[in-house]
């Protein structure tokens, strides 16, 4: 069969591209460690100054700086060689609040990355791997990375979106925030919304701890709480909230779940299911975006739901009809999406 030399151009063109990406990704977290970008944003620098005001090592840092430029994530000037940043650049570099920040999503790339010896043998044997057993570098990029989107939308528009949910929390409701991970989730809602009793619950202590630690530096943990408990067999009842946040997908019982969570929650309480962007079948995630998650997917969320007893392997693609299957065999009678952005879909699912 003949080469076509354009298509193998433009597939080589790709790989070139996709292996710089790869290797670039350490240095996206070397600059979010030693504030790197934070320095250069506003204030163009040659990669002495840079140094300087980093107090870190010219030598190193102009080998970061070249890097940086020739990926786009930076501009240089030869006439002056130096480095500056674009508005966008640091919009998206330089902001660990604002409503995204591409270092946080690195970090979680380079931690998921350390299992890969674990993963290429897991796909011999069938083993799972569970959420527990992953670099800690996961832990803290996932929060990194999905934070940014909570922020962005959570209270804004994704509450608003569900069906009398906001004025229940301005008044005061019981919610639990179940997979909260390290309580990025339950502590915005915690701020927004004092008059309200937040439990979160994950079933990986290490999270629980860094959460419980969060609660108290933010000042919530009058009104928040934390458990260590699968999200089949969280505690309390009467909820006029349950949360999952982009975590349903990752468990291997998300039945047992669904179950436990209609049980626990009020007849005219909510379950708020924010689950990865996805579409309704799988040519429908060949982009950018479904392979990020089909990534992530392969390395994290259907280790871990093989890991657990439960028979589920949703992965992070699930998509529409299969959270939907879930909760009409939970019982639930209503299923809405009801709102979503390019990395998320918030499900509303009521009794
Ligand atoms: C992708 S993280 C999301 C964490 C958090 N909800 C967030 O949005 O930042 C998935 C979380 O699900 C938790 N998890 C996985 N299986 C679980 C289970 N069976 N019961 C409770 N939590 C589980 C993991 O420990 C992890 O914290």
């Amino acid at each position: 069969m003949a080469i076509d030399n354009d298509k193998l151009q433009e597939f080589l063109g790709k790989f070139v591209s996709d292996l710089g990406a790869t290797a670039a990704a350490a240095s996206v977290v070397i600059g979010h460690n030693l504030g790197l970008y934070k320095a250069l944003a506003g204030k163009p620098a040659t990669a002495e100054e840079l140094a300087n005001r980093t107090h870190t090592t010219p030598r190193y840092v102009a080998e970061w700086l070249r890097g940086q430029a020739a990926g786009g994530y930076i501009d240089y000037d030869p006439a002056s060689d130096s480095y500056s940043m674009s508005e966008e650049q640091a919009f998206v570099l330089t902001d660990p609040d604002g409503p995204v920040y591409a270092p946080g999503a690195f970090i979680l790339a380079l931690g998921a990355l350390k299992a890969e010896p674990r993963i290429t043998e897991a796909f011999r044997t069938g083993n799972g791997l569970g959420w527990h057993e992953q670099d800690n570098d996961v832990f803290i990029g996932s929060e990194k990375f999905f934070r940014n989107s909570y922020i962005a939308n959570l209270v804004p528009s994704w509450i608003p979106s569900l069906t009398g949910a906001e004025d229940k929390l301005r008044a005061g409701a019981t919610v639990a925030d179940v997979g909260c991970g390290l309580g990025a989730s339950t502590i915005l809602l915690a701020q927004e919304y004092p008059n309200s009793r937040f439990t979160g619950s994950d079933y990986h202590n290490g999270s629980i701890d860094l959460a419980r630690k969060r609660a108290g530096d933010t000042g919530v943990a009058d009104r928040v709480s934390f458990e260590v408990a699968a999200a089949s067999a969280f505690s309390g009842a009467d909820y006029d909230l349950v949360a999952t946040f982009d975590c349903l997908h990752d468990m291997g019982d998300p039945l047992g779940t669904a179950r436990h969570v209609r049980e626990v929650l009020k007849p005219d309480g909510t379950w708020l299911v924010v689950e990865p962007a996805a579409a309704n079948d799988t040519a429908g995630n060949m982009n950018p975006i479904g392979r990020v998650y089909y990534s992530f997917s392969t390395l994290l969320c259907v280790p871990n739901a093989l890991s657990q007893p439960g028979g589920y392997a949703l992965g992070a693609q699930a998509g529409e009809p299969a959270i939907r299957q879930l909760a009409t065999d939970a019982g639930f009678t209503r299923f809405r999406r009801a709102a979503e952005t390019p990395f998320n879909i918030v499900y509303e699912v009521r009794p």
